[in-house]
């Protein structure tokens, strides 16, 4: 890890007559930070920070997102680089190992997803027992804890071993999970994973393969969820992965750990957002809802209404990701002869709208990754309800990076942040009969 934490420069706080040097340090890409781990020991003082907004939780070598610039990196290669030359196992392993892996890595990586692919025989009974129409995302998030029981550590494993075995089963069998998640929900059987198919293949025909209808991959359709994928595979330090983090610093495995993250996920201002879009486009279409009146709304101070897809805690420009995102969309939904889909026209007219919105432009809100995906996943058939699961598994191998980084960062304590008490003062205990 790259904790080059040499003082670039000092900040001095003062406070109640004490006055204290607090160094700053700078990252790679020059992006400052001030190190107030001494400001609770030194002054009593704790910061308030809501949402994390100003707070730096840890030094990272995996991702980095510039804001202004809309730049991502990956290992410092770019996302844009990245989406046009690399499968997503390329990318995982890139995440996950620090480097682009070689021909041969590549294959062995690839032959131990196959043979992690599959998943215990009695995970079937979870599956069966799950009340009809039950979440996809709450489904794989447990059977991601699951996991752990089935898959225990071994003792006998070296901590490498046991990073390595679970890392591979994860990976591998998320897609499994995922599928067999979709095909309960719709009361098919399940499709065992081939190894003769890839990653996103597989997925794919696990996804849509039935007893009664071959499913025939349209390699388009492969490419296109092979981008989405990587598009998804990390974002610093975002809330799943904060949470990801968090939970692995109390010394959870990496099961559980994952487990918590797909459920940060799920919310609608997080990945859940590329559902919520989708929810929002059919909203606004199926009741003939002007483009400028869902604006206006948005817009409303009184409101909790906001346009989905819209807006991020990190850009202060167009999302890159958004932009490819858009381009995949277009050319899948036009060699799948949907190029007049009507919600993707809506999408365009209503992202035109609000970019020439002064509201829009001031507080600098573009379209943001989950803005355009969902219109892609539903022409690929897949139902809205598993828009965010593919989004985790998408993301899964940036949350493995960041565990593992955490998990060897010497510096990394128990995430325990502080608080500013606002309930009552001490009083005396009230016995029931005087209640
Ligand atoms: N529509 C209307 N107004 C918005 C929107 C939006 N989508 N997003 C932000 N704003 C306004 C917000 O009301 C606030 O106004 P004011 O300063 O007057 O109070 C201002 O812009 C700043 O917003 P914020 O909520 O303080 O910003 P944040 O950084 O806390 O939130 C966000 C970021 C993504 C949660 C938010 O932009 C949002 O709710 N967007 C819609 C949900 C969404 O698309 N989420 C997916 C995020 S990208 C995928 C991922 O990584 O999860």
């Amino acid at each position: 890890m790259n904790t080059n934490k040499n003082a670039v420069a000092a900040a001095q706080l003062t406070v109640g007559g004490k006055t204290l040097d607090l160094p700053v340090f700078e990252g790679t890409r020059g992006e400052r930070s001030l190190d107030i781990s001494v400001l609770r020991r030194e002054t009593g003082l704790v910061t308030y920070d809501p949402g994390l907004v100003n707070t730096g939780i840890c030094t990272s070598d995996i991702s980095f997102v510039d804001g202004e610039k809309g730049l991502v990196l990956h290992r410092g290669y770019n996302i844009e680089d990245l989406a046009e030359h690399c499968m997503f196992l390329e990318v995982a392993y890139l995440l996950i190992m620090g480097k682009l892996p070689t021909l041969e890595e590549q294959k062995s990586f690839t032959n131990l997803m196959n043979e992690h692919s599959m998943i215990h025989e009695d995970m079937q009974h979870f599956f069966r027992n799950y009340p009809e129409h039950a979440h996809p995302m709450a489904v794989l998030s447990a059977m991601v804890v699951s996991l752990s029981s089935f898959y225990p550590q071994l003792d006998t494993e070296s901590v490498t071993e046991r990073i390595d075995n679970t890392v591979t089963r994860l990976l591998s069998k998320i897609r499994t999970l995922a599928a067999f998640s979709y095909k309960k929900f719709i009361g098919e059987p399940f499709v065992y994973p081939s190894y003769k198919l890839r990653y996103c293949e597989n997925f794919l025909n696990m996804m849509f393969y039935s007893p009664v209808r071959d499913y025939i991959i349209d390699p388009l359709v492969e490419r296109a969820l092979n981008l989405f994928l990587i598009l998804h595979s990390d974002h610093e330090q975002n809330c799943s992965t904060t949470v990801v983090r968090t939970v692995g610093s109390s010394g959870a495995n990496l099961y559980a750990s994952i487990s918590a993250g797909i459920c940060a996920l799920w919310g609608p201002l997080h990945g859940g957002a590329n559902q919520a879009v989708i929810e929002m486009l059919q909203n606004i279409y199926e009741n003939g809802a002007s483009v400028k009146n869902v604006i206006e709304d948005a817009k409303r101070k009184d409101s909790k209404i906001r346009l989905m897809g819209f807006g991020h805690r990190v850009y202060k420009t167009y999302d890159p990701r958004a932009r490819l995102a858009k381009k995949a969309c277009r050319e899948l939904l036009g060699h799948l002869g949907m190029r007049k889909d009507p919600l993707l026209e809506l999408a365009v007219e209503l992202e035109e709208a609000a970019l020439q919105d002064s509201y829009f432009q001031e507080k600098n809100l573009y379209p943001n990754v989950d803005y355009y995906t969902g219109i892609a996943y539903r022409a690929m058939g897949i139902p809205t309800n598993m828009f965010t699961v593919v989004f985790a598994i998408g993301r899964l191998p940036g949350w493995i990076a960041q565990w593992i980084e955490n998990t060897r960062d010497m510096e990394q304590k128990i995430m325990r942040p502080r608080q500013i008490y606002t309930g009552s003062p001490q009083k005396p205990f009230v016995f029931t009969k005087d209640r």
